[in-house]
C-alpha cells in the first residue's frame, strides 16, 4: 500500500490517513521532497537534464564520473544545496578551491549548460542542486549502471564553506575508521560506505592520490605490500617517481573504467584497488564481507547503489522557504 501524503485533497485531511501522514512527515526529514515536484511547473525537466548529460558524455566519457563525484562533494559539505557550484565571491571563498576539489572537481560547465536550457523552459523554478542530483543519476544510468527514481524539491544554499569542504570530504590517505566516521556523521552507515565507494567503478584519479603506495610506502623504499604486483608495475609506468607525474591519470577501475559495473569490487578482492582507501575496504571484516558479496552479486550492487544514492541525496537538504532557486548556479541571486 502506498499513501501519497503530499497530494491529498482537503476532504482527506479530515480522515484518519493524515494523522498517519503527520507521523510519517515527522519521522523523515526528507519527506518534503516529491517525485512529481516539478511535473506541473517544469514538465520537460527530466528530458532536458537527460539530453545535457547524454551530450556531455558523448563528447567526453569521463564526465559521467565527474558529475557523480560533484554530487557527492555537494552533499557531504553542508548538505545537498549546490554549494560546490558557487564561484568564490566577496562573501565566501567557495569550495572549488578546497583541497579535495582544487584541480580535481569537474563537470561545472555541464551543469551550467543544463541550467541554461532549464531556465529557458521554466525560469526560476528548478534548483541547481536538483539538477545536479538528476544529472548524477542519469550519468550512472548512461554509463551502463542502474536507474532509480529521484525525489525532488531541494533548494539552493546561499553560501559555501571552504573549510567544511576540507574537513568533511574523505581523503584517500585517511584510515577506513575515519572515512566511516565521516559517513556516519552525515546519517549514512558502513554499508553506504562500501556501496557508494562502488562509484569508483568509473572515472580517474591523479597519480598524486595514490603514488605514496608505489615507491616508498614504508619509508624504506618499498611499495604497499598489498598492491597486486602486475598492477604495481603498470602504475609505476603511468606515474614515474618524480613530481611532474602528479597530475597524470589512472583509471580507478582499470578493468572497465568507463562502464558502471561491479568489477571495482572484483578488483578489491584481488588486491587491485587503486586508492589506499579503496583497498582498505578489505582490511575490515564487515566491509570485506560486503565487498565480496557485491563482487559475486552485481544485481545486488545495482539495487543497493540506487538506495544509498537516494540516502546521500537527502543529506542536509533545504526545502520550503529555506534557501532559494538560483538563476545562475555559480552565483547567489
Ligand atoms: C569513501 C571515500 C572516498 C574517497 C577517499 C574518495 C577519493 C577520491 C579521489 C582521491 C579521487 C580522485 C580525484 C582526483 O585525482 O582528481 C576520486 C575520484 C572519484 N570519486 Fe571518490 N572518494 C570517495 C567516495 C566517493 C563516493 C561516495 C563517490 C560517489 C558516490 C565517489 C565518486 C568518485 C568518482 C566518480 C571519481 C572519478 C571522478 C572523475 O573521473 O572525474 N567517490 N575519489
Ligand atoms: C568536448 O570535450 C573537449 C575535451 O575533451 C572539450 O575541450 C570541448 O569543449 C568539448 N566540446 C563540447 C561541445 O562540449
Ligand atoms: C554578500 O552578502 C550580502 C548580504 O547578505 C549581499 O547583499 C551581497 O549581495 C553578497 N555579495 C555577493 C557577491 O554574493
Ligand atoms: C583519524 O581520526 C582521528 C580521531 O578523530 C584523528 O586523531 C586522526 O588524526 C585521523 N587520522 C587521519 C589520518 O586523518
Ligand atoms: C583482478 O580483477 C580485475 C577486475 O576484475 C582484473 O582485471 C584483473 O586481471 C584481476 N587481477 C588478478 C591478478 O587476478
Ligand atoms: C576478522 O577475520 C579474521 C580472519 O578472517 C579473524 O581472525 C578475526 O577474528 C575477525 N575479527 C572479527 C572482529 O570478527
Amino acid at each position: 500500500m502506498t499513501i501519497d501524503c503530499k497530494n491529498m485533497n482537503q476532504s482527506a485531511a479530515f480522515s484518519a490517513i493524515p494523522f498517519f501522514c503527520l507521523l510519517f512527515l515527522v519521522s523523515f526529514g526528507n519527506s518534503q521532497l516529491d517525485y512529481k515536484y516539478y511535473d506541473a511547473t517544469c514538465p520537460n525537466l527530466a528530458k532536458i537534464v537527460r539530453y545535457g548529460v547524454w551530450s556531455a558524455i558523448a563528447n567526453e566519457t569521463r564526465l559521467a564520473a565527474s558529475l557523480l563525484r560533484l554530487h557527492f562533494h555537494d552533499c557531504f559539505v553542508n548538505g545537498c544545496e549546490g554549494s560546490i557550484l558557487l564561484d568564490a565571491s566577496s562573501n565566501f571563498t567557495g569550495e572549488k578551491n578546497a583541497f579535495p576539489n582544487r584541480n580535481s572537481a569537474r563537470g561545472f560547465e555541464v551543469i551550467d549548460a543544463i541550467k541554461d536550457n532549464v531556465e529557458k523552459a521554466c525560469p526560476s523554478i528548478v534548483s541547481c542542486t536538483d539538477i545536479l542530483t538528476l544529472a548524477s543519476r542519469d550519468a550512472v544510468f548512461l554509463a551502463g549502471g542502474p536507474f532509480w527514481p529521484v525525489p525532488l524539491g531541494r533548494r539552493d544554499g546561499l553560501t559555501a564553506t571552504e573549510t567544511a569542504a576540507n574537513t568533511n570530504l574523505p581523503s584517500p590517505f585517511e584510515p577506513l575508521e575515519n572515512i566511516t566516521a565521516k559517513f556516519i556523521s552525515k546519517g549514512l552507515d558502513v554499508k553506504d560506505v562500501v556501496v557508494l565507494s562502488g562509484a569508483h567503478t568509473i572515472g580517474f584519479a591523479q597519480c598524486s592520490t595514490f603514488k605514496q603506495r608505489l615507491f616508498n610506502f614504508d619509508g624504506a623504499g618499498n611499495p604497499d605490500p598489498i598492491l597486486d604486483a602486475s598492477l604495481l608495475g603498470s602504475l609505476r609506468n603511468m606515474c614515474p617517481n618524480q613530481d611532474d607525474s602528479d597530475s597524470k591519470l589512472a583509471p580507478l577501475d582499470a578493468a572497465t573504467s568507463s562502464k558502471f559495473d561491479s568489477s571495482y569490487f572484483n578488483s578489491l578482492v584481488n588486491n587491485s584497488g587503486l586508492l589506499q582507501s579503496d583497498q582498505a575496504l578489505m582490511s575490515d571484516n564487515k566491509t570485506a564481507a560486503l565487498v565480496s558479496l557485491y563482487s559475486k552479486l552485481p544485481f545486488l550492487f545495482s539495487k543497493d547503489f540506487g538506495k544509498s544514492m537516494v540516502k546521500m541525496s537527502n543529506i542536509g537538504i533545504l526545502t520550503g522557504q529555506n534557501g532559494e532557486i538560483r538563476k545562475n548556479c555559480r552565483l547567489v541571486n
